[in-house]
């Protein structure tokens, strides 16, 4: 679960606050996208989420910022290591180095934690299944596809079980298949284990067809909060320096040039599109 209420963050010497007066709640099991233009503050979001903001960037904070129970400013990362996990964008800057292996990197955060090695070695088999890692276990995470990369590092994160997960644009690097592997990873992850999922991304095709809800942050505010369908079909979407996906763009222009398509919710996904173009 997340919980703000009224966060309002500036990084240090900055003249005006990278978030500014958000109240926002995630409840656990969703799977949580925020989209933005470049400068948004989609990265600051994402870095309170994981405490370093403010302890890491220092800068000022106000307002309350709770993650998975936890108070964060009154918290410390190595307090919140293990309940809250982030992935970033490129694999490279998760990536150890200093494993061997791919089963020996998954390993690595858990045997920070003083897990057994019976359960250790359950719950990395466990993992490695679940990000479609199971037959590369023994080759180098260098020996990896860019996707299978960043679901090594998603296994790696995933492995300690974090109650909210977040990630900060994690396909910026990945082909289309890669993309929708990590997508279909996280939705599995937010249905069946019930963690809370919140992810930047700024490929919307890949939020509508996944997400179960997309915020829009806008020059550090939150100005739209609703279903993919609504939010991405939003004739505001514009305003916020972005484009509506290719079946929205499709539909506009069909209704602009008077073709018989009126239905009046504008379709976001390829499925929608069918339907809507029937
Ligand atoms: N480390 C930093 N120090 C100072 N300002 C920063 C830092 N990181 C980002 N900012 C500023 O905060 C605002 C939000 O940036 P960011 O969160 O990176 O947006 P996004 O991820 O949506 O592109 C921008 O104005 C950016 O210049
Ligand atoms: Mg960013």
């Amino acid at each position: 679960m997340i919980r703000l209420t009224n966060v309002t963050y500036s990084y240090p010497r900055a003249t005006v606050p990278a978030l500014n007066d958000i109240t926002l709640e995630v409840p656990a099991g969703q799977f949580c996208a925020v989209i933005g233009a470049n400068g948004a503050g989609k990265s600051t979001l994402c870095a309170a989420l994981a405490g370093f903001v403010p302890h890491f960037y220092r800068g000022q904070l106000t307002g309350k910022l709770e993650v998975a129970g936890i108070d964060v400013a009154a918290s410390s990362l190595a307090q919140m290591a293990g309940t809250v996990g982030l992935v970033f964008s490129n694999p490279f800057n998760q990536i150890t180095g200093a494993r061997f292996s791919v089963r020996e990197e998954v390993a690595f955060g858990l045997e920070n934690m003083g897990v057994p090695l019976d359960e250790m070695a359950t719950r990395i088999d466990a993992m490695l299944r679940f990000a479609g890692l199971a037959e590369m276990a023994d080759r180098s995470p260098y020996a990896l596809s860019g996707g299978q990369q960043q679901r090594l590092a998603i296994a790696s994160v995933l492995v300690m079980r974090p109650q909210v997960v977040v990630l900060d644009e994690p396909t910026s690097q990945l082909d289309p298949i890669g993309s929708k592997e990590v997508f279909t990873v996280l939705r599995d992850l937010a249905a069946t284990d019930a963690a809370t999922v919140f992810l930047a991304e700024q490929k919307l095709e890949w939020v509508a067809a996944f997400a179960d809800r997309v915020l829009v942050l806008h020059e550090g505010r939150l100005v739209a909060d609703g279903l993919p369908g609504d939010v991405l079909a939003s004739p505001d979407l514009s305003q916020y320096g972005l484009e509506p996906t290719r079946y929205t763009q499709a539909a506009r222009a069909a209704q602009a040039a008077g073709l018989p398509f009126t239905a009046a919710n504008l379709p976001v996904t390829l499925e929608e599109a069918v339907e809507y173009f029937r």
